[in-house]
């Protein structure tokens, strides 16, 4: 392969406040502190049959791996991890801003917090680094969580109110991320009951992605009138699927949110990890079919379906780091082949920068750039990291 990228492609990767931040108040937090002991309990029965369950057990099995904590601390070392960010040649990074460091209580916005995010966007700023910033990255306050979180009926109001707020303090951000992953969301609070808020029931699951597709479109709204040049989108979970009902579970998991808010996005946001068919490359660790020519036909449909700007806003894997770059360079390829073909694809974050809290999996999976040391926080870039590196820097693969 070889491929110049256009001047101005954006290579990045994402973050997300609760996964690397550190000391969050919030949804997750509360339910991490009354499901850990159990998560411990049921983790050799969740992954006991991974090939790299002998390496992952003890943590597996350990309690306080289910409780995000400090993560990485990057709340107070955003300095620090951006300039590692640079040294690695990347010229854009997504992060989000946590709702309930924002609106800790209900109508009150902490002057605090707002000054933290604005330091964070002016650190990437003065890095050459293009902040995309998500508004909601699966945790929301506990004051909106007792109100019944996004099945409240006034839910998109309520996160309206939190965005007027956000979008108000930076009128010259360039891109917006309003939800990520609603799919994924959805589907594990409310269809299958397993994250929080664990609330099982068809109906809800069915309002909840009502009530997040109109808090898109109010979100929408409020940033576009904020900053008319601002690009405005949601990022989703894409799967490649090729089995039995192909057709209709692409149309449910991949398509229905984005043609729920059709004309209220500027661009396709998307987060590609697998397929569902078994490929010659397995992941190692959680069995996902690694599959760079489905991401390549997943940009091909959705390139033709949309017609906008797409940006692959979190692809990446939890392996050995040789497999790491492997994975990478493969699905960078795939993308390249796809906008050889006329894909009009803008950017590439990698997931993640950091070693991060992965939610009900806790510290098991490692899909940073930058190995994380919990104990001392010390931050040590990996050969991948590397590798991703020269194909920033040259545009080109
Ligand atoms: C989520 C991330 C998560 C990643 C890897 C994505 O679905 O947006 O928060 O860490 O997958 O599991």
């Amino acid at each position: 392969m070889n491929f110049q990228f256009p001047k101005g492609f954006f290579w990045g990767s994402a973050t997300s406040a609760h996964q690397v931040e550190g000391g969050n108040i919030n949804d997750w937090s509360a339910w991490e502190k009354a499901n850990a002991g159990r998560l411990a309990l049921q983790s050799e029965k969740k992954s006991g049959r991974l090939p790299v369950w002998p390496e992952i057990k003890d943590r597996a099995q350990n309690s306080q791996n289910y409780i995000s904590g400090k993560t990485c601390d990057h709340y107070n070392r955003f300095r620090e991890d951006f300039d590692i960010a640079k040294s690695l040649n990347q010229n854009a990074h997504r992060f989000s801003i946590e709702w309930s460091r924002i609106e800790p209580e209900e109508g009150k916005f902490s002057e605090k917090e707002i000054s933290h995010y604005r330091e964070v966007v002016k650190a990437l700023r003065e890095r050459g680094i293009e902040p995309f910033i998500t508004l909601w990255h699966w945790t929301i306050p506990l004051w909106f969580r007792d109100k019944g979180g996004w099945f409240n009926k006034n839910a998109p109001d309520y996160f309206a109110r939190y965005v007027r707020i956000v979008a108000s303090v930076f009128p010259e951000v360039k891109f917006w991320i309003t939800l990520n992953e609603t799919n994924v969301y959805a589907g594990k609070g409310y269809w299958e009951g397993i994250r929080p808020p664990q609330s099982k029931s068809l109906f809800r699951y069915l309002v909840v992605n009502r009530h997040l597709s109109r808090a898109h479109i109010a979100a929408y709204k409020i940033i576009k009138t904020a900053n008319p040049e601002a690009c405005v989108g949601i990022t989703h979970h894409i799967i490649y699927f090729t089995r039995f009902m192909n057709k209709l579970k692409n149309y449910f998991w991949n398509h229905l949110f984005f043609s729920s808010i059709r004309d209220c996005q500027d661009f396709i946001g998307l987060n590609y990890y697998h397929s569902d068919r078994d490929t010659a490359e397995h992941v190692k660790f959680k069995n996902w079919p690694f599959d760079p020519e489905g991401f390549y036909f997943i940009l091909k449909d959705f390139a033709g379906r949309y017609e906008k700007p797409i940006y692959v806003i979190e692809n990446g894997v939890w392996d050995e780091d040789e497999r790491r770059s492997h994975f990478i360079a493969e699905h960078i390829g795939a993308m390249a082949k796809a906008m050889g073909e006329g894909a009009d694809v803008r950017g590439y974050f990698y997931w993640s920068l950091l070693d991060n809290f992965e939610w009900d999996n806790g510290f098991c999976p490692r899909f940073g750039l930058v190995e994380m040391d919990y104990k001392t926080m010390e931050r040590k870039i990996r050969t991948s990291a590397r590798d991703y590196a020269k194909i920033c820097r040259d545009n080109r693969i």
